[in-house]
């Protein structure tokens, strides 16, 4: 890669902040697809107590004010959940394995109240590695130098590599040292542990916790130092201690592995598949921080994008993709939640947000990471069907939230009984997975959901007319109208899905594959099927205007010059939810989604059309937002709308000082950063299996040119934009990840 593109992967924290450590810590968020870890202190911070007991209730997460202001520390494996009263199924947040604390001559560290200098954190998103180094300059008057460097490691991804290393630079004195694993924590101030055994020993600790659903998680971690000797902390002690007298100039090492599994893995995890783990990786942590280094880059070498002119863009397109690749996995029993495993707002749910917004960064860099994902939607089948008969409908409905299992997680009713266009949702990311790999056994074994969906759609649309169907009391996208009729984006989707069925089976029928289960045989019902998909209401009117739904010019005008003059706050912080509902204010993009899922049946005219109705009154409350706007932008030509939208989208996690990332990463917004870069600014039009994608670009005046990697077909390429021109030519994994200057 080139200097720029390292530089830029350099996302820094230069001073202690305490407004802000909480959002370093989402945005230093480090993972390995199975396990993932914020970007917490060592050490912790005595004002922020992790084991604070409290009720968090079922707000609207978008508004609510979060609970911890200082730093939540969060421990995550994708599908370890426990049970919420109010918030039902929820990711749950591990013992915390980075605890590693030191006092000098009895003073602890502690960033709020010790005398830090020269202090920098940062994370190197090529690489994954997060380091941090400062001076302490200690109450006693000696000056200690504190370096830390940790991973999660992508080439052993149930292990976690820490090292410490203590200078002395002015003065004497005992430094002692405590460390281990933290099971005294909460998830959402919610107590999830059954059972908690903890013990230790010389050089090693262990934790075993049990999930109120079922699941156990072990941990352990062993502690090499040359300079150090870890005991337990005394008699029956469940954590370690070690301490020394340290000389003048002298530094103290330390390396702690922790490794971690679960009941949950394909051979039951456990301590002794622990022991292994640590025993393989041995005691020398650089070969362990090298082959972390080397996973990284085999990772960047498909996926990198590389823009010229542009160092803020830069940083903020490699965070979107350092971060959905810290994300990617292959375990089908689970997705990528709405935070990416970052945070506890969502709850670990799994939202639309991975169909329309993270499948095509990995359709098209990482075809096994997209099927992966939809796997998942294959696998909780069940758990849709669950859904469909709770509301009294045969067939199959996802999950606006989904849980592991697939059924509906969503604590608030607006979302869950409403927002049902995800259904639909499931169906286009599938068949744009087939369109564009023409995987032919993935359609097959798809069969079952797009049948089953289909048929809760025919029972859940209502005659209105011969020949006319409306689907009523929905939600679509913009969750500022809670409940209508015929929402354009759920309906236009839903003959869509309906479409790609009808499709799929009679392709089924030309490859003899076999039917699955229910009507999709009947033929009445493909007719029923195909009649619906024609006549479903569309409010499309004929000057190009998208109704977002029935009389949505007949809600009241927001007013924002009067209403929401700071603009700094969300509208939805400024409004009663009773006024909201009632106005023409838009959380985000509902109708423009249209033109942004389906390009080429929208002309520019009827593109420019909708967004001079629908901007003035969309807020972007939702990170999923300004990125729809700057790729239809950049389709007319509008560089500098196109450009402050995806500027505004490049601040969601970055603007540190605003909350950023404190709550977890936007993980659909990177996705859609992406698609920004690659769909708006490269102009992609991607390609059907076996054909070469073509490109419009439409750079902003200020890049000198653009590179970007795709998978077409499984052979890596590289794609140069520079002069208004696009270039494609196939690349070896080794020149991809060198450049391409
Ligand atoms: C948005 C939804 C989104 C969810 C999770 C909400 O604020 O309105 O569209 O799916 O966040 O990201």
């Amino acid at each position: 890669m080139t200097q720029d593109w390292l530089d830029a992967c350099l996302l820094e924290e230069t001073a202690p902040n305490a407004a802000t450590t909480k959002a370093c810590e989402g945005a230093f968020t480090q993972g390995s697809g199975t396990l993932h870890l914020r970007g917490s202190l060592e050490e912790g911070l005595l004002a922020a107590p992790q084991n604070e007991a409290y009720m968090r209730l079922p707000a609207n997460v978008t508004i609510e004010k979060p609970r911890h202001p200082r730093s939540k520390c969060g421990t995550y494996l994708p599908g370890v959940t426990g049970s919420h009263p109010l918030l039902r199924e929820e990711l749950v947040n591990l013992p915390n394995p980075l605890w590693l604390a030191p006092s000098f001559e009895g003073e602890r560290y502690d960033l709020d109240r010790c005398d830090t200098r020269n202090y920098r954190r940062v994370l190197d998103m090529a690489t994954g590695e997060l380091t941090r180094s400062f001076r302490w300059h200690t109450r006693s008057g000696a000056v200690l130098h504190c370096r830390y460097r940790r991973i999660v490691s992508k080439a052993r991804p149930n292990l976690i590599v820490q090292t410490a290393s203590y200078t002395l630079e002015t003065g004497a004195g005992r430094l002692a040292v405590t460390a281990g694993i933290d099971a005294d924590l909460r998830t959402n101030g919610y107590d999830h542990f059954s059972r908690v055994e903890q013990s230790a020993e010389a050089g090693a600790c262990q934790t075993l916790v049990e999930t109120d659903t079922g699941d156990t998680v072990y941990l352990a971690a062993r502690m090499h130092s040359p300079h150090l000797a870890f005991v337990p902390d005394g008699p029956g002690g469940k954590h370690l201690a070690a301490e020394t007298v340290m000389a003048p100039g002298q530094t103290v090492t330390l390396t702690k592995l922790t490794a971690i599994n679960a009941s949950r893995d394909a051979d039951g995890g456990g301590f002794e598949a622990l022991a292994r783990l640590l025993n393989g990786a041995g005691e020398d942590a650089e070969p362990l921080f090298a082959e972390n280094a080397a996973a990284w880059h085999d990772l960047w070498a498909g996926c990198a994008v590389e823009i010229e002119g542009d160092t803020e863009a830069q940083r903020a397109i490699n965070f979107s993709v350092y971060h959905l690749l810290r994300c990617a996995h292959s375990d089908p029993r689970v997705a990528v939640c709405a935070k990416g495993f970052s945070g506890e707002a969502y709850f670990g749910h799994f939202f639309w947000d991975t169909e329309i917004y993270l499948l095509p960064f990995f359709l098209h860099t990482r075809p096994e990471t997209a099927k992966t994902l939809l796997s998942f939607r294959l696998l909780t089948l069940p758990g849709a069907r669950k859904n469909a008969r709770a509301y009294g409908y045969p067939g199959a409905r996802y999950a606006w939230e989904s849980g592991v299992d697939g059924t509906e997680q969503c604590p608030n009713w607006q979302y869950a009984d409403h927002e049902v266009h995800v259904t639909a949702d499931v169906v286009y990311g599938i068949w744009r997975y087939w369109r564009a790999t023409g995987d032919e056994a993935f359609l097959r074994d798809s069969l079952s959901v797009l049948v089953e969906t289909a048929d809760y759609w025919l029972h859940r649309v209502y005659p209105a007319a011969p020949g006319v169907w409306h689907l009523n009391g929905v939600m679509g996208p913009d969750e500022y109208i809670c409940l209508c009729n015929n929402n354009a984006y759920t309906n236009t989707l839903v003959a869509f899905a309906l479409e790609c069925t009808l499709e799929a089976l009679h392709l089924a029928g030309k490859m003899g594959w076999p039917l699955p289960r229910g009507p999709a045989a009947d033929e009445a019902w493909r007719q029923k099927a195909a009649a619906v998909a024609a006549g479903l209401a569309r409010n499309h009117r004929p000057d190009g205007l998208i109704l977002q739904c029935d009389g949505f010019d007949d809600y009241e005008e927001p007013h924002f010059s009067t209403t929401w003059p700071d603009r700094t706050k969300l509208w939805g912080s400024v409004v009663s939810q009773e006024k909201n509902y009632r106005t023409k204010a838009l959380k985000q993009a509902d109708a423009l989604m249209l033109p942004f899922l389906f390009p080429d049946r929208y002309s520019d005219a009827s593109v420019r059309k909708n967004l001079d109705y629908y901007l003035p009154y969309t807020t972007h409350d939702s990170s999923l937002s300004a990125v729809v706007h700057s790729i239809l932008f950049t389709r007319l030509g509008e560089a500098g709308q196109a450009y402050t939208l995806f500027e505004r989208a490049m601040n969601i996690d970055l603007d540190f000082a605003g909350g950023g990332a404190a709550e977890g990463v936007h993980i659909a917004n990177c996705g859609g950063l992406w698609q920004a870069v690659v769909l708006g600014f490269g102009g992609m039009v991607p390609a059907e299996a076996g054909q070469a994608p073509e490109f419009h670009p439409h750079l902003p005046p200020h890049w000198r040119a653009l590179r970007f990697r795709l998978n077409l077909g499984g052979t890596p390429h590289l794609v140069t934009i520079r002069d208004g021109a696009a270039t494609l030519e196939p690349c070896s994994r080794d020149a991809t990840a060198d450049g391409g200057n």
